[in-house]
């Protein structure tokens, strides 16, 4: 079968996973995929830089947003990151080219999400996002397709992981918040800007996700309730230990009277929930359905390997020609529901 031709936008820890995977995993991928799934350009700001994968003999480009014209690119996967910029040019680029795009970028959707499916879906394409929330776990997926049956109550959770790096590091270790930062860093967790994890706005980017998915209403960024964890010492993460708490950065959407409520926020949790116990670079999503009742999904949230197992998965979707309106319910006929006004979070 003819391979589905695909191009990288971004060979950092996401970029570079990708190819990473797609070639330690050809030949099940190609097997699950109907068909094999090849690399045949990329773009990263600079050439010389050694990204522990082959490029060799792959069309280079120096300027993303011209992928969006390569002939015989099909897929873009838009790995470069931030909600505007050259991310916003290349995939409305893409999308205006009729090609698909898969992107990783929680903060392009949250802000411009509605807009770009709407491109997307006018053009016949498709726009997957499954590796924006919650790294590896399949929580588009799960939220979208699998719960779709279900009027949801409240979806939640640990939606950063270099929070929860954070948070579990310096309850362990005793130590400090702005040490362990760095180690996120290093291991590849953390935003290009790191603020966006530690002032809570990157779990807010896939709360208002997750949201638009769940209550079936276009994303809504600005309605979220945000603060971080800059201000939790060791001090406040032992007391609360010794309470019986763990502190935990969560993402809470609940469907309140008159409207959605959104907040991220950290939390003391009791050690004896669930939740409690989801530690390091782990993410949770819980929702909770009329039907199914209470669903729980944990795994790793950040870093090359999950992230990239959640790209390469819409990538099999598209090869197989799978692939649903961008927000599920959110783009059919169903009537919107409202965020609350912030006082009433
Ligand atoms: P990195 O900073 O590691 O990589 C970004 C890549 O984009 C680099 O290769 C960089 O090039 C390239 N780039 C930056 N600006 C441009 C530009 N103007 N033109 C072309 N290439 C450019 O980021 P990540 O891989 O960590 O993140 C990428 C995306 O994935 C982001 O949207 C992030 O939010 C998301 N994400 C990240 C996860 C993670 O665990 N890291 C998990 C889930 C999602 P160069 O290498 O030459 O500097
Ligand atoms: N910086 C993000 C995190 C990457 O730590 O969760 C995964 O989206």
């Amino acid at each position: 079968n003819r391979p589905l031709a695909i191009a990288v936008a971004g060979l950092g820890t996401v970029g570079a996973g990708v190819v990473n995977v797609l070639r330690a995993n050809a030949d099940i991928i190609a097997a699950r995929a109907g068909r094999p799934i090849t690399v045949t350009a990329v773009s990263a700001r600079d050439r010389s830089r050694d990204r522990g994968v082959p490029v060799a003999g792959l069309r280079w480009y120096e300027d993303a947003v011209a992928l969006a014209a390569d002939p015989q690119v099909e897929v873009v996967v838009e790995c470069i990151g931030g909600s505007d910029g050259k991310a916003k040019a290349l995939v409305e680029a893409a999308i205006a080219a009729g090609k698909h795009v898969v992107t990783a970028n929680k903060a392009l959707l949250a802000v411009h999400g509605a807009a770009l499916a709407q491109q997307a879906e006018a053009k016949g394409v498709a726009l997957a996002f499954e590796a924006s929330v919650a790294g590896g776990i399949p929580a588009i997926k799960a939220v979208r397709e699998g719960l779709a049956a279900n009027r949801i109550q409240r979806i939640a959770g640990i939606l950063n992981g270099t929070c929860n790096y954070i948070l579990t590091t310096m309850r362990n270790e005793r130590r400090e918040f702005a040490e362990v930062l760095s180690e996120a860093q290093k291991l590849g967790y953390a935003e290009a800007d790191p603020s966006f994890d530690i002032d809570g706005i990157d779990a807010a980017h896939k709360l208002a996700i997750l949201a638009a998915l769940a209550f079936g209403r276009p994303v809504d960024f600005g309605a979220v309730h945000v603060e971080g964890i800059r201000e939790v010492s060791a001090l406040d993460i032992s007391l609360a230990e010794e309470l019986g708490y763990r502190i935990k950065l969560l993402g809470i959407a609940k469907r309140e009277e008159g409207g959605i409520s959104t907040r991220v926020h950290p939390c003391m949790v009791p050690v004896s929930a669930p939740i409690a116990r989801v530690d390091g670079v782990f993410n949770a999503v819980v929702a909770e359905g009329d039907f199914v009742g209470r669903v729980m999904m944990e795994g790793r949230g950040a870093g090359a390997g999950p992230t990239a197992s959640a790209v390469v998965a819409d990538l099999i979707d598209i090869a197989r020609a799978r692939f649903t309106p961008v927000w599920g319910a959110a783009t059919s006929a169903l009537k919107p529901e409202p965020s609350l006004p912030m006082d009433r979070h």
